[in-house]
Order: C-alpha cells, then structure tokens, then sequence
C-alpha cells in the first residue's frame, strides 16, 4: 500500500541509509522516502580490479574501514540526532559484507537510540526509479494514470530481475535469471574479451566500435518452462568458443574482431532482455516500467528500449519508463533509506493492528532480522504513541 502522495511518506521520517552489500559502502540521509538530504559513497572498483572480481574477506575489511568515515563525513553536514530511523540493505548480498553493515547499523542504533529496519537490496533496486523524479515529472510521464501495477525490470551484477509492482512494499518476481545475471555475464563476457573489472561499462565503449550484427548467432537463453526465465551461461560460452577459434586460426585483425564481438554480444543480451519485457508488458499490463541496476548505465541499453518504446511496433505500447538517475543506478545508500521509510510506516502500522511485523514480499529475512535483532519494543511503542499524535507530519516525543 502507498501512502501519502507517490511515494511520499505521509508522516516526516528522517532515514538513515546504509549499504554494504557488495563492493560499495554507502551512507545516506532520506526525508519521507524521497527527498535526498545527505548522500556519501566509497567505491571498492579499483581495489577488486586487481584481482578481477570482488573478494569477499577484503570486501567486508574495506567496508569496516569506511564506514566511519563516511559517518564523519555525513554528520559534518547533518544533525545525526535528527534521524528517526536506521535503515540497513540486510538481503541478499555478500553475507561478510552485509555483515560489516549490519553490525554498523547495529553499534549505531544504540548510540543513537534509534530503531532498525531491514530493506531488501532488489527491492531497494527498483524503487530507486520513483526516487528519481518529482511528483511534477511523474504526473507528467502517467499523465493521469497511476503508476500501479508497474513492471520493475531489476539488472544489475547479481540479479536479473521482472518484478509485479503494486507498491513500493508489494513486489513479486515474475521472472529471474536461471544462472548468471545480465551484469555478470557482461562482466565476463568483459573478462574473457581481455577488459578490466567491473566489465559492463569497458564493454559497452568497446561495442561502440563494432558491429552488433556480425555475430547473429550469439543469443540470449531460453526456458520452456518460464517464458519470463534468463539464461546467460550458454552465451558467454559461446563468445569463449567464437574467441578460441579465432586465436586458433585468425582471419582478421584482432581488434575489429573483438570490437565486432563485444558488440554483438551485448546486443543479444540486451535484445533477450527486450523480448522478456514484452512478454512481462502482455502478463503484468503495466501503466509504468521501473528499471533498477547498475546495467542501467549503459546508454546502448537505454537508447534500445526508447526506440523500442517509439517504434511503429509499439510492443511495450508507449508505457511510461522511469529510469535511476545516474548516482542511483549502482548500489548507494539512498535507495535504501527511501525504501526504509515506506517499511518502517508499514511497520507502525502493523505494530498499531497488533499484526506480526513488516515482511517484503522478497526479504525473507525481514521476519527473523526484525524480532531477534531489532529487539525493541520501547522504540516500537515510543513511536505509536508519537506517530497517532501526529499533527505536523513529524514524530514528535523523541
Ligand atoms: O547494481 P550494481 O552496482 O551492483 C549489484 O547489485 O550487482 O551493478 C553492478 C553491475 C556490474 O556488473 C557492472 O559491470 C554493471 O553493473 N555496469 C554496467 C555499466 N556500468 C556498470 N553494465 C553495462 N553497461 C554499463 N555502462
Ligand atoms: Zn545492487
């Protein structure tokens, strides 16, 4: 359920974001599940590059390392003691880096006296699109239609995901990728093409020099079972077995050769991805797209689906799309306190009905994390009581 308008939280919820899931350690400060207060990001890319993926053990030391500083950095510029509630990305992840966040979340909470909600990092993914436009841009974009249902179309390093979205609490997988997802089959395509890590963005500037085209046997995989299912280890086979030939006997100058691959390999994952969206469009009847993922960078994507969306075919019927500005396409913090605020209203309000806790439809964890680490009934309490006497949109008795 969407409260208040858009995703505008209806009461004032000052949220503090933590995001530690993979390589990114980042801290956030979100009003109402929108407005971007405070935003500081440390990225890990040039130390995985040396070994060409991301190691966990150093992942979570670096998280460790930064977090205090990036916690230095945000109270310089805010009031920490403002902040009504801490918000943490719990699931899924690298479980040492998630780790280091959670118990960071954890050390704060009790120095703050502020509760912890746990967000779910794919979910936080897609709602990330909402956060990106004011409510002047959206209305404009749905021209009078609400956005719900809303396909989410979640790409990025670790998922591949088409999500049914009745709201920012309410999302449920339609479809997901069978083994790799789009980000890492990017990422070791990349590898395999001789391109540093995190591959994606080397790839998609290589691309631009190819052909898309002259490798029309590269394809994205299929299910009979889930017409809606990714598969991406059979292609990224298939580029090995077109580069082991080549090396094997070269008829060409290696670099147009490359060039010609990288393009038609990312072609034919981004038309997989393409043909997927139109069958989830057929199912979902969507009156808006939400794309999410660190993928969504890549502007041969973006440009893709806009012609698609123009195009005389109509397959995706000109539904409005709604993108994650750039800072928020990769993991930060913000889309994390965004979410936080909707689940921890949800939370009170559950709590109010004397039903069981907030538990999104994809963060399995939420239930357990929410009674055995939260463990704090005064803040639930303290906050009713604050919240039911609600008369200018802020808590009040903190
Ligand atoms: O969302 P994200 O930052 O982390 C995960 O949650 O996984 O996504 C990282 C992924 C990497 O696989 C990276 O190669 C990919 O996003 N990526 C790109 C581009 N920039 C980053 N893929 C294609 N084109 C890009 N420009
Ligand atoms: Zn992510």
């Amino acid at each position: 359920m969407i409260r208040g308008r858009w995703n505008r939280c209806e009461n004032f919820m000052r949220m503090l974001g933590i995001e530690t899931t993979c390589d990114e350690t980042s801290l956030a400060l979100v009003d109402n599940g929108i407005s971007v207060v405070a935003h500081r990001i440390a990225s890990q890319e040039a130390i995985h590059r040396a070994t060409g993926g991301v190691v966990p053990s150093v992942a979570m030391l670096h998280h460790v390392q930064a977090l205090p500083k990036l916690l230095d950095l945000l109270e310089e510029e805010e009031d920490l003691s403002k902040v009504d509630c801490i918000a943490v990305a719990h699931t899924p992840g690298l479980i040492v880096s998630i780790q280091a966040g959670l118990s960071f979340a954890q050390g704060l909470s009790l120095s703050l006296g502020k509760p912890i909600i746990g967000v779910n990092h794919v979910e936080a993914h897609a709602y990330s699109a909402l956060m990106s436009y004011s409510d002047i841009q959206k209305d404009a974009l749905l021209q009078g239609k609400g956005p719900y249902p809303a396909l989410g179309v979640v790409i990025s390093g670790g998922h591949t995901l088409l999500m049914r979205i009745s709201s920012p609490l309410e999302m449920e997988v339609i479809g997901s990728t069978l083994d790799d997802a789009v980000g890492e089959a990017l990422d070791k395509g990349a590898r395999l093409l001789g391109l540093p890590y995190p591959g994606g963005r080397h790839l998609e500037i290589m691309a631009q020099q190819g052909n898309p085209f002259a490798f029309p046997c590269l394809r994205g995989g299929r299910s009979k079972d889930n017409p809606l299912a990714f598969s991406f280890s059979g292609i990224k086979t298939h580029l090995w077995r077109l580069l082991k030939l080549h090396q094997d006997s070269p008829d060409r100058d290696e670099r147009s050769f490359k060039e010609d691959l990288a393009a038609s390999y990312q072609r034919a994952i981004f038309e997989d991805i393409i043909a997927k969206i139109d069958v989830a469009i057929r199912q979902v009847r969507p009156n808006s797209i939400w794309f999410g993922g660190g993928v969504t960078q890549n502007c041969t994507l973006r440009t893709l689906i806009a012609e698609k969306n123009n195009s005389s075919s109509k397959v995706t019927e000109e539904v409005p799309i709604l993108w994650p500005s750039p800072d928020l396409c990769s993991d930060n913090a913000v889309m994390i306190a965004g979410l936080g605020c909707h689940a921890w209203n949800e939370q009170i309000r559950l709590r109010v009905e004397g039903r069981s806790c907030y538990q999104g439809k994809l963060s399995l964890l939420n239930r357990e994390f929410l009674t055995k680490v939260v463990a704090s009934p005064k803040y639930v309490k303290k906050q009713t009581y604050a919240w039911s006497s609600n008369s200018t949109g802020r808590p009040q008795g903190r």
